[in-house]
Formats: structure tokens, sequence, C-alpha cells
């Protein structure tokens, strides 16, 4: 890594807070979603972002697979890259909290200090999202093959079978996606959104 950059002065923005929010009729923050490979992070925040946009949100998804095409391009999977990863999206999506967005993040986000870090950063509108199916519910589904890979030691490094997941213990909601259907979860999502960010 380079290093810091230095000879640096914040420039303040012109528009409130609070003239971002009234405008969009809601405030900005950040919706952050944890959990295993195969819990089912992309498949509710990408409806959650759609049901959000039907009722007049600006909403985004940052989702995990995406943004290591690009932001995170350079990163693997070891622990300090999953680290770095997560705090780059934690900048990004603090940023769109503060544009008066809903970031939606999905991220496995496995370490507790960066959910944290997150959490830091996300402002008092975070709210964390714990999807707690367990890694026989994500391994029986495997939606993408790769616990078979990783079992087979094709993949190394992977949550839930040779990498570590911390779960959340301050999660404002715990979903468990292992039985719970996309329609109850994403009904409970949207109540907690329309009381945490609705003006
Ligand atoms: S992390 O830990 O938060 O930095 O991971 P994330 O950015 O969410 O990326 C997870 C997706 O990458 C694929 N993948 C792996 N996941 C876990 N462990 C290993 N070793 C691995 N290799 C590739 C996988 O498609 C993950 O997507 P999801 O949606 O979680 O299944």
């Amino acid at each position: 890594m380079s290093q810091k950059s230095q000879n640096i002065t914040r420039v303040d923005h012109r528009i409130k807070a609070t003239e971002r929010h009234s405008k969009n009729g809601h405030r900005g923050g950040v919706v952050w979603f944890t959990g295993l490979s195969g819990s089912g992070k992309s498949t509710l925040a990408f409806t959650l972002e759609k049901h959000l946009f039907d009722k007049g949100f600006q909403a985004y998804v940052l989702d995990g697979d995406n943004i290591r095409h690009g932001l995170s391009g350079n990163l693997g999977f070891s622990e300090s890259d999953r680290r770095e990863n997560i705090r780059r999206v934690s900048e990004v999506a603090g940023l769109f909290a503060e544009a008066g967005i809903i970031a939606i993040a999905a991220f496995i986000s496995p370490y507790h200090e960066e959910r944290q870090l997150a959490r830091k950063i996300g402002g008092k509108n975070f709210v964390e999202v714990f999807l707690s199916a367990d890694v026989e519910v994500c391994e029986t589904r495997d939606p993408k093959g790769l616990y078979k890979k990783a079992r087979a030691g094709e993949i190394k490094d992977f949550t839930g079978i040779d990498a570590p997941y911390e779960r959340p213990e301050q999660a404002e909601l715990v979903l468990d996606t292992g039985r719970l259907s996309v329609e109850a979860c994403t009904e409970q999502l949207v109540q907690l959104i329309d009381s945490r960010f609705r003006l």
C-alpha cells in the first residue's frame, strides 16, 4: 500500500443533509447485510431495492460479487483483503448515505471489527441485518456450486469451511433465511426502513 496522502484539506458541501432528506422524503442511510455465502444477501438486497424504488425511495445495492469486479477488483479472499474490501465499501456506503441515498450493502463481511467500522462511518442511520442461515443450510443450497468446490479443495479460504465468520451480536434485525421466505423477509425489511428512514 502506498503512503498516506498529505497536504489535504476538507471542503464543506453547500447543501445541508436535512435539505437533501426533505427533497427525497427520507433520510440517507446504510442497510448492511451480513451472512454466509448462499444465505440470501444478494436476493434480499435486490428485492428490497426494487420494493424501495417502487415506494419512491432512493436506494442502491452495493453487492459483493459486483464490487469485486471494479472497486475491489485487486482484492482476493485473504483476511487482510477482506478487511480492505469492507473498509472501501464502508466508505462508499457512507458517501451514499451522505448524498441522501439508502445504500444497501450485501457482503459476507465476516469480521466484527470491519462491521463496526461500517457502522461508525455510516453514522446514526445505519442498520445491520444478519442473515442467520447456518452453514449446513447454505451448503445444501449451494447456488453457485462454491461449497462443493471448497470441499474438494478447489477454493481455499472459503467462509464457513476454512475461513471464519464472526456472528454479529448487535444486529438491528436478524432474519433466519434458512426458514423464512423471501417475501416474509422483505416485508420485515421494508417495515424497518419505513420506520427508520421515512420523514
Ligand atoms: S467478503 O468476505 O465480505 O470480503 O466477501 P464478499 O465481498 O461479500 O464476496 C463474497 C462473494 O465472493 C465469492 N467467493 C467467495 N466467498 C467466500 N469465500 C471465498 N473464498 C470466496 N471466493 C469467491 C462468492 O460468490 C461470494 O458471494 P456470495 O453472494 O456471498 O455467495
